[in-house]
């Protein structure tokens, strides 16, 4: 008998956030939010590329990041196909996965694979992306504030563009590329006033923010001018804006692809020169929870290209080739972080309700984004069934700080106990990539799944690579 199986679970009052329902069966998995081969198998153990978690957790322990590499690679295989065939009849579209959602070899590997470009904004995700045998011509570079050192080293590997960012940096690229009797290929970062965030997009006149340079006050426009006035070292291949994340329909792009494309078009007629490339970003939306809704790549790139072909036809400009940058949308989905109950607690809400503190043996160390971003997850009891009734949790880490919450509403059975194993879906992108060793917690593996094989990709952090770096 556990203390928290008491009336206080069963007390009428609050029930979490609105758009989380009381489930039917709290064994039910929502596919929506998990990886494709994500299961429960006859024991009602979860499992995913036909490996159970229980034997994930003896294997390679706990917490884990475990990624379902089929998953993965068939996102960004759909990408990669469904935006060649929807701009095919236009001037074709490159996929960038962005790495800062998640990198590390293997998976540069996967997305070289795959046919897709990749975009990494350090010298550290460039390294990857060369050990992993990423050749220059898929490799974007992006930041905005690239050293002199980054620089040389993406145009020595000779990527296929540099994302400028400042008029500082047209200096900056155009020397290192002028030392190096090169012609640096560069985008222009245009800050276009539209910001997206989860559901809704906000368009504004000020561009209060770090990245890129601004339309509205023209100095998009003054940048395309200097850089079209060196072409021994730079050569403009076109504008790039990203708005954000979490968008889930195309109302962002369109107000940002009418902006950009209205300078495209300024910079045709009064400086001579049609540009190529136009590089919309990132930030596609993924389900998280039951709240999220996404839409599948395919609306989301023939939404797209109706409106660049039509405010390309209304301008006169040829349609550029286009670009996006998924990070998110790619990675998100492909990973659960498996986790292991250490206590669980009740605390008593006002009204009579109460709530269940479900401790886990990870935290903010490995999954920022709910301090950080105020981010919902959702979760499962992993490694059994129960037909205790659904309880409202809180699954938290263990940290030093009472803001280190994994998942800040969801329904678990009554009878979760120290020993269970909760798996938390979507911890793809911007988990491990944001993860720190913060009370000096080792960093957890990222384990690959497929065809009934478990392999490490990334091994765990021990306690001596924390000491290693202590003089
Ligand atoms: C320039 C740029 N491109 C792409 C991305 C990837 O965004 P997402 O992972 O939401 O697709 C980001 C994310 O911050 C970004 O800043």
């Amino acid at each position: 008998m556990h203390a928290h199986e008491a009336g206080a679970l069963h007390a009428e009052g609050y029930r979490g956030p609105s758009w989380l329902r009381t489930p039917v069966d709290v064994n039910a998995l929502v596919p929506s939010l998990w990886a494709t081969s994500v299961g429960r198998g006859g024991d009602g153990v979860l499992t995913v590329g036909g490996v159970s978690v229980t034997e994930l957790a003896r294997e390679f322990g706990t917490p884990a990041y475990v990624i379902d590499e089929d998953d993965f690679r068939s996102r960004a295989r759909d990408f990669k196909q469904t935006y060649a065939e929807v701009f095919g009849s236009l001037s074709g579209a490159d996929v960038f996965y962005a790495g800062k959602a998640f990198l590390c070899t293997e998976v540069a590997r996967w997305i070289h694979d795959e046919g897709l470009h990749l975009d990494v904004c350090t010298g550290g995700e460039l390294a990857v992306a060369i050990r992993a045998g990423v050749p220059g011509e898929r490799i974007g570079l992006h930041g905005n504030n690239k050293s002199v050192a980054e620089i040389r080293a993406a145009l020595d590997h000779g990527v296929s563009r540099i994302v400028i960012d400042s008029f500082d940096e047209i200096e900056r690229v155009s020397a290192v590329a002028s030392e190096l009797g090169v012609v640096a290929p560069v985008l222009i970062r245009v800050t276009v006033g539209v910001e997206a965030h989860t559901h809704e997009f906000i368009a504004t006149a000020h561009e209060d923010q770090k990245f890129g340079l601004s339309l509205s006050g023209g100095h998009a426009f003054d940048a395309a001018r200097r850089i079209l006035e060196r072409p021994d070292a730079l050569r403009l291949l076109g504008l790039h804006s990203h708005i954000g994340s979490q968008i889930f329909d195309t109302s962002g792009f369109e107000v940002s692809a009418r902006r950009i494309l209205g300078l495209h078009t300024q910079i045709a007629r009064e400086l001579g020169t049609e540009l190529p490339e136009l590089d919309l970003g990132g930030g596609f939306g993924i389900a998280y929870t039951t709240e999220h809704d996404p839409l599948p790549p395919k609306s989301l790139a023939a939404g797209m290209a109706e409106i660049i072909e039509r405010e390309c036809r209304a301008d006169g400009v040829t349609v550029p080739r286009i670009s996006i940058e998924p990070g998110r949308a790619i990675a998100g989905p492909s990973t659960f972080t498996l986790y292991e109950v250490g206590t669980v607690k009740p605390v008593d809400l006002d009204g009579g309700a109460s709530r269940v503190y479900v401790s886990v043996d990870g935290g903010m160390s490995d999954n920022v984004r709910t301090a950080l971003y105020d981010a919902n997850y959702s979760c499962t009891l992993a490694s059994r069934t129960s037909l205790a009734t659904p309880a409202l949790a809180r699954v938290v880490g263990r940290h030093c700080e009472s803001g280190d919450i994994v998942v800040k509403d969801e329904f678990l059975p009554a009878d979760v106990t120290a020993g269970d194993l909760i798996a938390v879906p979507g911890t793809g992108a911007y988990c491990r990539s944001l993860s720190s060793q913060y009370n000096h917690t080792p960093r957890p593996p990222v384990v690959a799944v497929r065809d009934g094989r478990a392999r490490v990709i990334v091994r765990r952090e021990t306690i001596d690579d924390l000491l290693a770096l202590d003089v």
